[in-house]
């Protein structure tokens, strides 16, 4: 790769590269420019004016059984009168500072992702004024109907799993850890995987509360604020038969008798169907930096990579990632006739929601198009999630070291048309010699 500083890590972190992938589903039909406009109802009620906003924009999250984003699992339901009504004072204030729906690329790039979670100026001022003015309930005929999202029937948000891998056994994570690092790799049987097959979506169940994060190399991984991940149709990426899933667990607990936790966690995948399209092979790459070292107290370090793409291609997503001193992350294209365009920006990076951030449109780069990924940190005592601000930071895998890099996920510009799922593979897919 033509990257200045590349991970010599390889699969390790080539596997988060998969990371990245779609998370399709209830959000991604959100119509942010159809609130443009509007104005907060009048003398709202719950029934009426908050809780469809809720529907939208919460519940995918807050509700029995909510998505379980890597680990961040929302702490209380907001289906009902009942459920809201402690929370309310809670909720205005947090959806006042845009706290909540969490989402982190920069204002001024809405309307550019998918599943953005923003919330109209209008639907804050509603939800805002419906506790200002006394957080009534309204007439239950108004309610709309509840919405139900797949994970209610069949436990996984991205429907009935084709395959579960899990671990054999459950890892006992001991009394005196705080940090660890283990290596878990399961073998996909035969039986389950008997041929090479087309993934359609994936998610993560962490066995545990004390799973910060899992690299499983070659399904992605998760880390805390990842949704799972659906392709669009036509796109995808192939699971070999065969294929020894690498668990690369991190765990984060407090140390301490009697606070040993026994972990199993698990991953599911669905496939496509035979007889379906695969018009598009889904690629990553990243782009990082390695060798920075990021002095004590300083309150806004930045360093920098590039990526030159060697094909015409689209680009579908970015995950930036830089652990608990992160601060923001930005990504420039500089086309070959030398124009630039901001591609994305997150000026208040958070390492509690590692999002993904998904281009409505696929952006084209032609051959030559170079990226520039810029990472900032904040090494200083103003940093409330700053572990340690009196040390120099480098690059290391426990979040109290840090981390910089941006993955790049990208398709070829021309669709194929040789690909059909439960045929036989055309040549420059078939097998190598690899396990
Ligand atoms: C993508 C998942 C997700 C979505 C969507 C989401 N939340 Fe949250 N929410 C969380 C998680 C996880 C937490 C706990 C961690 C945190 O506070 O950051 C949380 C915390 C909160 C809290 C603080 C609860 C407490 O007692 O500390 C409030 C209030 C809240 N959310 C309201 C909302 C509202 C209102 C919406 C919709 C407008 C919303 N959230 C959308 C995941 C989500």
């Amino acid at each position: 790769m033509r990257v200045r500083k590349l991970f010599p890590v390889g699969p390790v972190l080539l596997a988060i590269m998969a990371l990245a992938t779609l998370a399709g589903g209830q959000q991604s039909t959100r119509q942010l420019a159809a609130n443009a406009g509007e104005s907060a109802a009048p003398d709202p009620t719950f029934t009426r004016d908050v809780l469809p906003i809720l529907q939208e924009n919460c519940q995918v999250c807050h509700r029995p059984n909510g998505a379980n984003m890597g680990g961040m699992v929302a702490p209380m339901s907001l289906g009902t009168y009942e459920e809201v009504r402690p929370y309310a004072q809670k909720i205005a204030t947090f959806v006042e500072a845009r706290y909540m729906p969490p989402w982190h690329a920069s204002p001024a790039q809405h309307g550019l992702f998918k599943g953005e979670r923003v919330l109209s100026q209008a639907e804050i001022d509603t939800i805002v004024g419906w506790v200002r003015s006394g957080v009534s309930e309204g007439d239950p005929a108004d309610a709309p109907p509840p919405v139900s999202f797949a994970s209610d029937t069949s436990g996984w948000a991205i429907g009935e799993p084709d395959l579960i891998v899990q671990f054999d056994q459950p890892y006992l994570v001991g009394d005196d850890v705080v940090d660890e690092y283990v290596d878990i790799e399961v073998v996909i049987p035969a039986e389950m995987l008997p041929e090479d097959k087309w993934i359609k979506a994936v998610e993560f169940r962490p066995g545990s509360s004390v799973v910060h994060h899992i690299i499983a190399n070659p399904l992605g991984g998760i880390a805390p604020g990842y949704e799972p991940r659906i392709y669009d149709d036509g796109y995808s990426r192939l699971l070999r038969r065969g294929t020894v899933v690498t668990f690369n667990m991190h765990y984060h607990k407090e140390a301490g008798e009697g606070t040993a936790v026994y972990d199993q966690t698990m991953v599911a995948v669905t496939f496509y169907e035979p007889g379906e399209k695969i018009q598009y092979v889904v690629e990553s790459d990243m782009l990082g930096t390695l060798d920075f070292v990021i002095p004590a107290n300083d309150p806004n370090y930045s360093d920098m990579a590039f990526y030159l793409f060697r094909k015409d291609a689209h680009i579908l997503w970015f995950n930036p990632h830089m652990h608990l001193r992160g601060k923001a992350a930005r990504y420039v294209v500089t086309f070959p006739d030398a124009s630039q365009q901001l591609l994305l920006e997150v000026p208040e990076y958070d390492f509690n929601w590692q999002e993904t951030y998904r281009f409505k449109e696929p952006v084209f780069v032609p051959r030559g198009t170079r990226i520039d990924l810029t990472l900032w940190w904040d090494n200083s005592a103003d940093n409330p999630s700053n572990p340690n601000p009196n040390r120099d930071v480098r690059w290391g895998r426990p979040t109290t070291d840090e981390m910089g890099f941006g993955f790049v996920t990208f398709v070829d510009v021309e669709p194929r048309h040789d690909i059909i799922v439960g045929e036989e593979l055309p040549r420059d897919l078939r097998r190598r010699t690899r396990r």
